[in-house]
């Protein structure tokens, strides 16, 4: 898999277990290429119940054996402001679905700091954060090997929410932002411009509920504003979506109609 830009990827797998392994060889492969290339391999977590079965296989045989952890370097998409050890905290269940399980160094778990009482302030901190680890040329935005993804059926991915300023952030690489659904935590996301400068963006999505948002991404026929996901384009990086078989239920459909690119698995 190169890092030239290209159309999205869209692979339907016949469900979340299929769609799982799918996203585990492919976060493997992104992995070994890094490592094989002799620098650390650096991936986004994304949170959502979707990602959990990822992990899950992630952290078990063969995937388990198959990656030097101690060359990976995680940090997350998105938090919600609560403690880490909150049943509804991305990190607690990255935590207990993956890291506990894996031999990646504590310096190499970069957890996004939601808990602050000043979110802007933790945004800023998170910011250092990856300024720190990605070292980046000035002027130039981090770029990760791999930013896993989910889609709400409101069309947000991170925690980039329908209508909210962070959609249109340019220069920041975190923000502090309110989700426009309950149960209405504020929350720490990365910008677009971080997204849009990964390698690969790998979209997870599962679920009925999904189905239509799909079709109104694939067709491209909501604003942007209205539909997040549709900021993700980087400018030289793969988009991948992987969805099962109930969120791709209008794909036939909508490829009928609009000729989308697409495989099936
Ligand atoms: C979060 C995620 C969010 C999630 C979507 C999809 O903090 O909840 O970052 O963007 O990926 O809401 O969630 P599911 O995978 O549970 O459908």
């Amino acid at each position: 898999m190169d890092a030239r830009s290209a159309s999205p990827d869209i692979v339907i797998c016949n469900n979340r277990e299929a769609l799982a392994r799918d996203a585990a060889y492919r976060f493997t492969a992104l992995a070994l290429q890094a490592i094989s290339e002799g620098r650390p391999f650096r991936v986004a977590l994304s949170g959502g119940s979707t990602p959990r079965l990822l992990y899950a296989q992630l952290a078990a045989p063969p995937f388990q054996r198959a990656i030097d952890w101690s060359r990976v370097e995680i940090f997350f998409g998105d938090e919600r402001a609560v403690p880490p050890d909150a049943p509804d905290s991305n990190y607690r269940m990255a935590r207990d679905a993956l890291l506990a399980h894996l031999p990646v160094p504590a310096e190499q778990i970069h957890r996004m700091p939601a808990e602050q009482p000043d979110l802007d302030a933790a945004a800023q901190d998170y910011e250092q954060t990856l300024r720190r680890a990605f070292a980046p040329a000035p002027g130039e935005w981090p770029r990760f090997d791999l930013i896993l993804l989910g889609m709400g059926p409101d069309g947000h991915c991170a925690s980039l929410f329908p209508g909210r300023p962070a959609l249109l952030e340019t220069r920041r690489l975190v923000v502090a932002t309110e989700p426009g659904l309950a149960p209405f935590v504020p929350r720490l996301t990365l910008t677009f411009p971080v997204i849009n400068h990964s390698a690969h963006v790998l979209f997870l999505i599962a679920g009925m509920d999904k189905a239509h948002t799909v079709a109104h991404m694939l067709l491209r026929d909501l604003p942007a504003d209205q539909l997040p996901v549709l900021h993700v384009s980087p400018e030289e990086g793969n988009v991948t979506y992987l969805l099962d078989r109930e969120a791709a239920l209008l794909v036939p459909s909508v490829m009928d109609t609009a000729g989308a690119v697409g495989s099936m698995e």
